[in-house]
């Protein structure tokens, strides 16, 4: 199966009339990707990304610092284990599980941040690329800092107003993207962005961009997704926005946000509308959250459902939903709940382990 940067660097050689093309082979990868269960596959991803950013919080110098964080850290490696045996046999599969084993080899040893950061990060795009499936954000991005970050690290190449004519740009073989090219960018979802930005394009100047956080990857990705859209139009998409309750139906989270293309929203409400709202929408991507329920309502709704599954007998699925209520629920809110009580964060932390372990216990298979 082509991956999706081989689909990419496809794409740079034979330009725009090929464009529709691709996108119409991207939706050919869905079906074949369904056949996996998109939640497997995007639970390992983000219990990977986890593992890498957090793990450094949990042994340093080889030895164990926080043990509820180290449990934690090996937990969420045999959990990126079982999903990935679970998925459906691809080549890539295989190495990917060995990968996987590996991984909590490294972590059994207490082996170093950096050694745990490049394993969970090169396992994470390989299988997205195996696997192809649609991920969002946890939380909404922080956008105020990615302008800066995006003239520090990007506009050598892709220029201060993502024209693609950087200082750098003459000299490179395919060019830096235009992000202003409108009609480029009507095919792009922010999700398309993010995971360029994430793994870089083979055989470009366009490397990847994984020793940024995922918020500011997240924050990058709506910043290249805005540079084709005017402060004008974002002004109409807020009016089109807070007066239309059927479009604020239409894109009732994150996760549909940045999967959506200007192109597909144009198919339900008209071009010059779709160009609008997503040009204020990926200005302001709190917005779509302002109508989501809060952090910790999903933490609660998803104990509840967890407790209610644990009650039927159905134990794996009591499991998920803890894990669930965890990652969804209370990981996003986790930083500003340590800094603000971190006692009663790792308090709620060490609790919402033991439910998921008691799950595991009852387990047998
Ligand atoms: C050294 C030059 C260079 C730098 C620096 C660079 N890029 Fe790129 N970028 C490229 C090139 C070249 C391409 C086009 C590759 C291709 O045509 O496949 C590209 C493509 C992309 C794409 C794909 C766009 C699309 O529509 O497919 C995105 C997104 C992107 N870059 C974002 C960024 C961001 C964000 C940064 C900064 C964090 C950045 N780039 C820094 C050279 C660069």
């Amino acid at each position: 199966m082509e991956t999706i940067t081989h689909m990419l660097s496809l794409r740079v050689a034979l330009i725009k009339p090929a464009l529709a093309l691709v996108a119409s082979l991207m939706l050919l990868l869905i079906p074949a990707a369904a056949t996996a269960d998109p939640g497997d596959v995007q639970t390992a991803w983000r219990l990977l990304d986890y593992m890498a950013v957090d793990y450094g919080g949990a042994v340093a110098n080889g030895a164990v610092t926080s043990a509820s964080e180290y449990a934690e850290m090996t937990e969420f490696a045999a959990g990126v284990s079982t999903r990935l045996r679970a998925l459906p046999a691809t080549p890539e599969r295989q190495s990917l599980i060995q990968r996987a084993s590996q991984l909590q080899g490294v972590i059994a040893r207490k082996g170093s941040a950096q050694q745990v950061a490049a394993l969970a990060y090169g396992l994470a795009a390989d299988l997205l690329k195996a696997y192809p499936v649609p991920l969002a954000p946890d939380k909404t991005p922080d956008i105020s800092t990615a302008g800066a970050v995006f003239r520090q690290s990007c506009a050598s190449c892709h220029g201060m107003t993502g024209n693609g004519h950087g200082p750098d740009a003459a000299k490179l073989d395919p060019p830096p993207i235009a992000f202003t090219d409108a009609e480029r960018a009507r095919q792009r979802s922010v999700f398309a962005l993010y995971q360029v930005i994430s793994q870089g394009i083979d055989g470009t100047a366009m490397q990847s961009f994984v020793d940024l956080s995922s918020d500011q990857r997240w924050a990058l990705a709506f910043r290249s997704g805005s540079f084709a859209s005017t402060d004008a139009q974002a002004v109409e998409g807020e009016r089109l926005w807070k007066s239309d309750a059927s479009l604020r139906a239409r894109i009732p989270d994150l996760k549909t946000l940045v999967a959506l293309t200007p192109a597909a929203l144009a198919g339900s409400i008209g071009q010059v509308k779709a160009d609008a709202v997503l040009a204020y929408l990926r200005r302001h991507p709190d917005q779509v959250m302002q109508q989501a329920p809060s952090p910790l309502a999903v933490a609660r709704a998803k104990l509840a459902q967890s407790l209610a599954a644990f009650q039927r007998g159905d134990r794996r699925a009591a499991k998920e939903l803890a894990l669930s209520a965890y990652l969804d629920g209370f990981e996003p809110i986790e930083p500003t709940l340590s800094a603000r009580d971190p006692n009663l964060m790792s308090r709620i932390e060490g609790a919402m382990g033991e439910s998921r372990r008691c799950g595991e216990q009852h387990v047998s298979r």
